[in-house]
């Protein structure tokens, strides 16, 4: 018997990058009956997701939906373009980046590496894991490849590791710039609906997504948004494909079905949270963004009254959906983490191989407001004194003046 439907009182706080904490309205959606997939009303269903996921992506092209985590569809979208020995650029930013190479080895790729150089003085973490996407190095390697050997260039949006975006428009400018033919494949599963991501607008032919962070969804479902270039590349790549083939799944979800037996809850979930995240009265997609980009504001006062690092390290790519949380030297953040875990009953992220016990990351994204991540920085508070850190200040005194400053960009319905 698990614990988690047995807290003497009140909510665990939720505030790892993902998953995130689902809101009232997906969950009870999610609870209907499952149904025939094979059905009438199933059809109505699968089209009006489609329809719906196609706007949260920006795109007017086919957004394939696999009943799989984000990894699924990180091979999903290697191997309906790529035939083997391929040859890939792909930027490292962080761990998920680099998890992507490793898949890409596994598959029978060759992934060149780009990553910046160094390590930062004052926290000892690796520059790549600091920094975002500089376009410029991957304009330098593509215009070197006179060959057009590489076939695509892989960037990760939003690294979740360590809560950097970047600049993907910038990206296809440069390979623009080379008129070189790789593809841009771009891994936006954390990013997708807290940070503003355009598909077609920024020339991407295959971006990679998962259900677990902001479209407020339990983990289980992830995406290929496709461009008609890489789908018209995935006729002729020749690593085997059968599961995550886009061919079958784009032709029969033209009538709303699926090959095989899809996930009906999380589709109606998905349905849900679109309608939500897409909500006019509520100012749409651009509101999301700017309710995350505050949430993310408030946050990194706290951490700067605090007197802490934030892992990024340039403040022109803050990731709206978590911040990184460098610990002094000597500092276990598991440790730290762990104490406000036991004590205070919220979870945050640990960090991930090159950075582990070194710094920790809040979550700003999924249903949270206001005064939920007041309480996860009152948390992170107490258990950073408890745990003998040293603060130059109060973040939670800071955050609450930032929000108090600055009014959410649409206001809630007014009291009676
Ligand atoms: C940026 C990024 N890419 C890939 C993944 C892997 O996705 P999943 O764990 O759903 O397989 C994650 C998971 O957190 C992620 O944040």
């Amino acid at each position: 018997m698990l614990n988690l439907d047995f807290h003497p009182t009140g909510r665990h706080f939720l505030q790892i990058p993902g998953p995130s904490p689902v809101p009232d309205r997906v969950l009870r959606a999610m609870s209907l009956p499952t149904i025939d997939h094979r059905g009438p009303e199933f059809g109505a269903l699968g089209l009006q997701v489609l329809g719906k996921v196609k706007q949260i992506f920006q795109t007017r092209h086919p957004v394939v939906i696999y009943p799989a985590s984000g990894t699924g569809a990180w091979e999903a979208a290697l191997t309906n373009v790529c035939s083997p020995g391929d040859h890939l650029l792909m930027y490292e930013t962080g761990h998920f980046a680099w998890l992507w190479q490793q898949m890409a080895k596994r598959l029978g790729l060759v992934p060149e590496v780009i990553a910046l150089p160094g390590t930062c003085a004052a926290t000892g973490l690796p520059n790549s894991w600091r920094h975002g996407v500089q376009a410029d190095l991957i304009e330098a390697r593509l215009k070197a490849d006179t060959a057009h050997q590489i076939k695509a260039v892989c960037v990760v949006h939003n690294e979740t590791s360590t809560g950097v975006t970047s600049h993907i428009a910038a990206v296809r400018r440069a390979i623009d710039a080379t008129k070189h033919p790789a593809l841009l494949l771009v891994d936006t599963i954390s990013g997708l609906a807290s940070a503003d991501y355009q598909h077609d607008a920024w020339g991407v032919d295959v971006t990679v997504s998962g259900s677990q962070k902001g479209l407020m969804l339990p983990p289980g479902i992830s995406f290929n948004a496709l461009s008609p270039k890489a789908l018209e590349m995935s006729k002729h790549a020749t690593l085997p494909t059968a599961f995550w083939a886009w061919d079958e799944i784009v032709e029969m979800n033209k009538s709303g079905y699926w090959p095989y037996t899809p996930n009906t809850n999380l589709l109606y979930g998905l349905n849900e949270a679109c309608d939500m995240l897409l909500d006019t009265r509520h100012g749409g997609l651009p509101m999301t963004f700017a309710r995350h980009h505050r949430w993310a504001e408030g946050v990194r006062s706290a951490v700067k009254a605090w007197g802490l690092a934030i892992q990024c390290a340039d403040a022109a790519v803050y990731s709206p959906v978590l911040t990184g949380v460098v610990m002094p030297q000597g500092v276990d953040a598991d440790a730290v983490r762990k104490l406000i875990y036991e004590r205070f009953d919220c979870s945050l992220g640990t960090g991930l191989s090159k950075v582990k016990g070194r710094m920790f990351r809040i979550g700003h994204l999924g249903d949270c407001n206001d005064l939920t991540l007041m309480a996860a920085l009152a948390g992170c508070e107490m258990g950073l004194k408890l745990a003998g850190v040293k603060l130059h200040g109060s973040g939670v005194q800071a955050a609450m003046d930032y929000f108090s400053a600055h009014a959410a960009p649409v206001a809630l319905a007014k009291a009676a």
